[in-house]
């Protein structure tokens, strides 16, 4: 058997090739299929006079003032006029999030696979699924108070939602599914 001896330059050159192959090879197998998220360990929530928009509450951490939360959509429908008063992000799991303005026109479309961050405040807008319904995972992040202020018609607060009305929804619900561990 040949051996091989390689310069410094020439290692980190195969390095990079051979990890260039396995990225290539993992992008092949990581072809999309168009099926649906298994939500079958997920118990979804909803809160009295909120329709359309179903919640598990991940993780709640006072310390570092973040929430982590799983929402669903329900398809082709929209949840009330909401300000968000805590930096976010999404990260679309399944199907699209249809965002629309307080006119009710639509400004955005979040794809499947999409990540966005948004900082705090903007104007007030509403959201939904498409064509099935949408589920994604949301960080707030950078508050302990209000994350969430839930708008009537007029623009009048109907309800607010923070960290630490979450961090009860965490409590009431049925715990995250945790991992399998073999140690
Ligand atoms: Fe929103």
């Amino acid at each position: 058997m040949q051996e091989e001896t390689l310069t410094h330059g020439e290692g980190l050159a195969r390095v990079g090739s051979d990890r260039a192959a396995a990225i290539d090879a993992h992008a092949d197998a990581a072809t999309p299929a168009a099926a649906g998220f298994d939500q079958s360990n997920i118990k979804w929530n909803s809160l009295e006079g909120i329709d359309h928009v179903w919640y598990h509450v991940l993780k709640v951490d006072p310390e570092a003032k973040i929430v982590d939360l799983i929402l669903k959509f329900a398809a082709n429908e929209r949840i009330l006029l909401h300000r968000h008063h805590a930096d976010y992000s999404t990260f679309i799991i399944q199907g699209e999030l249809r965002l629309y303005d307080s006119e009710g026109e639509l400004t955005e479309i979040r794809p499947t696979g999409s990540f966005v961050e948004k900082p705090a405040g903007g104007p007030p807008h509403s959201e939904g699924g498409g064509d099935v319904d949408c589920i994604g995972w949301f960080r707030n992040r950078g508050t302990d108070g209000m994350i969430y202020e839930i708008l009537g018609p007029n623009m009048e607060t109907l309800a607010t939602l923070g960290l630490h009305d979450f961090n009860g929804l965490l409590e009431a619900q049925e715990p995250p599914v945790k991992p399998v561990t073999f140690e």
